[in-house]
């Protein structure tokens, strides 16, 4: 194509502006995915806005040369703003991985013990394929297809209904007796040969070509114009409701043949097993014929049929108890150790990680390895300079599983780490158990506040996706922002957009960014002003405390303000908040020393206070019922013989009790099974009411 790009507009011909339309769109359409898709702009925010005007301007002139995939017909008009957030009315959640048999076993006897079902009660279980695509939630309303949804971080997504429109094999319309309103989610993915044509025809036009079908569908599905979408030739196969329950009906396995009745794309190598040994031949099964499928799975999903049973299984984190996926066997391959580097994390660990020459696993690009700890490369003799076996297994880190001694160099040496803290130079030690007097795997910096790693660390945590979930501050903004000084804690990141006003070196000015990235960014920031108190713990990155305790603690003290005065009066041993704590379901001396260690450290305390006056913490809103136990402190203790303990406590929890381990006079119910001993003597010497099993279940009936 020539270049007519310097020529004014009104010294362009017909042929000159339509050849110059075209250009512009390419250009536009390629900086819209840099910018949006990939957050790795090339050009600045008013060279962008100068090709949109320029292709406005001509089309001012030549009206009737306007495309059919002009950057002016696109949704939103200039500036485009990305997609719109569309909440999920149900969570779409993730899944647990199995990777053996002893796995699939496991799968099978938790969701018998948890439903206190005998080892040879009949327990159907449907086998599917796992997809690799991207998940969909697709709404309905009266039978009419209204919204699609991207997953997102599971309770907010991304509308692309526009997209999915295009995808011929999803039904617009569903007749019959359907529900009024509901969720149909599947899977979103581009078959192998579509794939190998995409990319064919994107290395002729000079296009960016794609590693794998997976990200050609995710790449194609996120257009920002529905007509390219509309070219690329994405496919779906339904595989759940969004509410099990709004059909009616009580299996799994009906939920699917009511979508082939509907006219969804359901998997053919679905089935439902009747035992292990069963699982495990489906599985074996679909992993023979996966090379002729002539689309990736990489494994097959396991799910309770009984939908009553799933009911009652529940969740735990953010995955269903009732399903599991048996991932496929790693791919492997051979590449050599460049570098052993040390990363420092947020808790000061030091982690060795191996820097690889870059090798295709699986269809994937993999340079970095995990290496674990010191013991772990002394027990594999990993040595810098040695070829090695990297192996890929989904989406976690690539590992070195094997190195290969007879390819090794004679003037090799064992890799030792280091005792000083790369990143500050403090001493870093292996701490010892006074209990056990065992050694930590873990070497960790003792630094602390003055280490500039775990700062920066603990900086990402802050604002990653199950945190404060910044969109636009990720690791690179945050390592930007550091070096600059602009943002040294928590805290600062909510006075940026106040101190940047007052800067020479205002963030708009700086390299990459413009007048619309920083305010996309501001606007980013302001939105998390609000956060739930689940999140907010989770954030502070406190040793020990993951989602699942965050989410427990929460739960228990309710507001914010209640939560940090109980971990300051819990500092103190002997004072009843630290029994309080540490007799949380789940929580135990280990943890609860981590949260008073933490609040014992007067800095961190004041960066908590500090973010209380610029943030509002909520209290989180479980999905419970109001029941006659709503915020009682219940214990179960002796053997319960009706469910199973884990069943147990996770129902009481629906309903808003709180479950204790140990009995105080806190303790408002306790719940004593056959051969209940000290918990029970206690609460009869606190005068704390106790019930049998079947006693408790009619008061929450
Ligand atoms: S069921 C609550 N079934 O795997 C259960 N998921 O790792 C939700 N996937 O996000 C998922 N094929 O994108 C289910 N047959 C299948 C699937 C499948 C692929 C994906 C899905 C999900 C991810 C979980």
């Amino acid at each position: 194509m020539s270049d007519f790009s310097n020529i004014e507009i009104q010294d362009l011909d017909e042929q000159q502006a339509l050849s110059e339309l075209k250009r512009l769109a390419e250009e536009i359409a390629r900086h819209d995915k840099l910018y949006f898709q990939k957050d790795d702009p090339e050009i600045s925010d008013s060279d962008y806005d100068a090709l949109r005007q320029r292709n406005l301007a001509i089309e001012g002139k030549f009206p009737d040369l306007v495309l059919d995939a002009s950057p002016s017909k696109r949704v939103g008009a200039a500036p485009v703003d990305g997609f719109e957030k569309a909440a999920h009315a149900v969570p779409m959640l993730s899944l647990g991985n199995a990777f053996s048999r002893e796995d699939v076993e496991d799968f099978s006897s938790r969701v018998r013990r948890f439903l206190s079902l005998d080892d040879d009660a009949p327990l159907p279980i449907v086998a599917e394929p796992k997809i690799d695509g991207l998940s969909i939630s697709l709404t309905y309303s009266n039978g009419e297809f209204v919204r699609a949804a991207t997953r997102g971080d599971g309770r907010v997504g991304e509308d692309v209904t526009h997209n999915i429109m295009t995808i011929a094999e999803i039904p617009k319309q569903i007749a019959g007796n359907v529900p009024e309103l509901f969720d149909i989610r599947g899977e979103v993915y581009m078959g192998h040969d579509d794939f190998v044509a995409l990319n064919e025809q994107n290395e002729k036009t000079g296009q960016k070509t794609f590693a794998n079908p997976r990200n050609a569908a995710a790449g194609s599905l996120r257009q920002l114009d529905p007509s390219i979408t509309a070219k690329r030739p994405l496919k779906f196969f339904a595989y759940s409701l969004g509410d099990a329950q709004v059909l009616g009906v009580k299996h799994h396995s009906d939920v699917l043949a009511q979508f082939d009745a509907w006219g969804f794309p359901v998997n053919p190598l679905t089935k439902v097993c009747r035992s292990v040994d069963e699982l495990m031949e489906h599985y074996e099964h679909i992993a023979l014929n996966r090379s002729d499928l002539g689309y990736d799975i990489d494994g097959v999903v396991y799910k309770v049929d009984d939908l009553a049973l799933q009911e009652r299984l529940g969740f735990v984190s953010r995955a269903p108890r009732w399903a599991v996926a048996h991932k496929f066997e790693a791919e492997k391959a051979v590449t050599q150790l460049e570098a052993i580097e040390i990363q420092v994390g947020r808790t000061g660990a030091l982690t060795p990680v191996a820097k690889l020459t870059p090798v295709t696993v699986g269809g994937v690009v993999v340079s970095n390895a995990s290496l674990h700890n010191e013991d772990e490369i002394a027990r594999k003799d990993v040595r810098v300079g040695d070829y090695v076996v990297v192996q890929r297994a989904g989406d976690v880190i690539p590992q070195i599983v094997e190195v290969l001694l007879d390819k090794r160099a004679e003037k090799s040496e064992p890799f030792i780490l280091p005792d000083v803290c790369p990143a500050c130079g403090s001493p870093a030690e292996r701490a010892v158990d006074p209990d056990t007097n065992r050694q930590d795997v873990v070497r960790r910096c003792t630094g602390g506040f003055i280490c500039p790693a775990q700062a920066v660390e603990r900086l990402k945590h802050f604002v990653s996706r199950n945190a404060f979930d910044i969109e636009g501050m990720g690791e690179k903004q945050i390592e930007l922002f550091y070096g600059l000084e602009w943002v040294k804690t928590p805290v600062d990141i909510f006075s940026l957009e106040a101190r940047d006003g007052d800067r020479l070196t205002s963030l708009k000015n700086m390299d990459g960014w413009g007048e619309k990235s920083v305010s996309k960014l501001w606007d980013a920031i302001n939105e998390r002003r609000t956060i739930g108190l689940d999140r907010f713990i989770y954030a502070l990155g406190i040793r020990h405390v993951g989602a699942t305790t965050a989410s427990d603690l929460a739960r228990f003290y309710g507001e914010a303000e209640r939560w940090l005065q109980a971990m300051v009066d819990a500092g103190d041993e002997e004072n009843s908040a630290f029994d309080d704590l540490k007799n949380i379901d789940g929580i135990g001396g280990v943890v609860a020393r981590s949260l008073t260690h933490y609040f014992n450290e007067k800095r961190n305390l004041e960066q908590v206070q500090a973010l209380f006056e610029v943030v509002t913490v909520e209290p989180v809103e479980f999905e419970e019922v109001a029941s006659s136990v709503s915020n009682q402190t219940v214990v179960f203790t002796g053997k319960l013989e009706l469910m199973s303990r884990a069943e147990a406590k996770a129902q009481a929890e629906r309903l808003g009790a709180k479950v204790a381990g140990s009995v105080s006079a806190k303790t408002n119910i306790v719940v004593a099974g056959p051969g209940a001993g000290s918990k029970l003597k206690k609460a009869e010497e606190l005068g704390v009411k106790v019930l049998t099993e079947q006693e408790w279940l009619d008061l929450i009936d």
